[in-house]
């Protein structure tokens, strides 16, 4: 049964138009949704980018690094809104909490030398100075945690508080929830903005998508075609790593994103391989897999800055099975199930770009970088304003950081 639907405004006139629908763009639009906003998503392949790629950790301790103080804040203050976020979106997309694959239990950082041994004690103590838990383990207590890590393991650090889901069910629930909701998602790409008195007041979007409810390629539609434009009184675009090229974006307001590349690989196994999330540092790059509950391992991620490049190459593949290999041997009996490539949307301080933007009626809700997932809940709230004591985080993430000096240099022009 559909939840109490929304539907657009007399004129099609909405509160909230989407522009994107990975994970952040999604779950801004079902916050708004449940908030009985008017809301319509405009995105030609829902789910199928940066989203589709992600492992879904849930991970801003283990993840943390000396510069990024303030990237971790806006973690840890997602990561809060995590359980909340993954219960009601369970409930309002009709399915159990299990079906989302979120999971609580950890992640564990390992170390293979005296320098890796070295550096996990600075990240122990570093970590133990911010009033976070993390648990230093010998190399013994790390396999007795997990046996199929390999015995050259010397050590770990175990920090409880992470957690992980699975981020292609994340998006099929947002949008199971939004079709449940009567929320528009309109295949289609976006060709301009609508501007009217300086203010953005809609998207144009290219002819040819196909208008229906979320979550469904066909059926009931709710009278948005493509090549028609979508009002709205604000827009949202979460484009992820294509924000800073959409077409009919002024220069100016362009957000400063640029794609990183990550290729990733998923293994299958008839008996689940690890019980937590376990990372390391092998051959000076990162790799981490990641459980998911259906028995598949995640090995991920290069990353790489070659531009719109999504192949997915001998070489990155190589990479990730030979480094994995050496943290869990025996992933390399393992049956390949999938390998892929996304497109982070990387910013120039790694922050991503939430809040208004200069242009009156633009919001932005990209440059998620490598957190996309885990910031997903935290950028709803930032953009709707759930929580009046965000005031410091959002500062953290506003777009005008980047914006306030081009604005000084060039008006923006109302589009034709
Ligand atoms: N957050 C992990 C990655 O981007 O690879």
């Amino acid at each position: 049964m559909p939840h109490s639907a929304v539907p657009p405004a007399p004129g099609g006139t909405h509160d909230l138009v989407v522009v994107g629908g990975g994970v952040a763009g999604l779950a801004v639009a079902w916050r708004a949704a449940r908030r009985g906003l008017r809301v319509a998503v405009a995105d030609p392949s829902p789910g199928s980018g940066a989203s589709h790629a992600a492992a879904g950790m849930l991970a801003p301790v283990s993840e943390v690094t000396y510069t990024e103080e303030p990237l971790l804040r806006l973690g840890l203050a997602s990561l809060e809104r995590w359980p909340a976020f993954a219960a009601e979106l369970a409930a309002d997309s009709g399915r159990d909490l299990a079906a989302l694959d979120y999971r609580t239990d950890g992640t564990l950082e390992v170390a293979f030398d005296s320098d890796d041994l070295a550096a996990l004690d600075e990240l122990a103590g570093f970590i133990g100075a911010l009033g976070l838990p993390a648990e230093r383990l010998t190399g013994r207590e790390c396999r007795r945690l997990e046996p199929m890590l390999a015995p050259a393991v010397r050590g770990g650090l175990l920090a409880r508080g992470d957690a992980w889901v699975d981020p292609r069910r994340v998006t099929a629930a947002l949008l199971a929830a939004l079709e449940r909701r009567g929320v528009a998602v309109v295949r289609a790409r976006m060709t301009g903005l609508e501007t009217s008195g300086g203010a953005v007041t809609g998207v144009r979007l290219a002819p040819g998508g196909a208008p229906g409810p979320a979550g469904s390629g066909s059926g009931r539609g709710t009278g948005r075609e493509g090549g028609a434009v979508l009002r709205g009184d604000r827009v949202v675009l979460a484009a992820g790593a294509w924000s800073g090229t959409l077409d009919g974006l002024p220069p100016e307001v362009l957000p400063p994103v640029r794609p990183v590349k990550g290729q990733i690989m998923r293994l299958r196994s008839p008996e689940p391989v690890l019980s937590r999330c376990v990372r390391a540092c092998v051959h000076g790059g990162r790799v981490y897999l990641v459980p998911r509950g259906d028995g598949e391992l995640v090995l991920g991620a290069t990353q790489e800055e070659l531009g719109f490049d999504t192949r997915v190459t001998a070489g990155g593949l190589w990479e990730l099975l030979r480094d994995a290999r050496e943290l869990v041997p025996g992933v390399a009996e393992l049956e390949v199930a999938d390998v892929t490539a996304g497109l982070r949307p990387g910013t120039p301080d790694n922050l991503p770009l939430v809040g208004p933007s200069a242009l009156p009626g633009l919001v932005l809700a990209t440059g998620h970088h490598r957190g996309g997932v885990l910031l997903a809940p935290l950028t709803a709230d930032l953009l709707l304003g759930e929580d009046g004591g965000l005031a410091e985080l959002a500062e953290l993430c506003s777009p005008l950081r980047f914006q306030d000096h081009r604005f000084q240099d060039h008006r923006f022009q109302e589009q034709r």
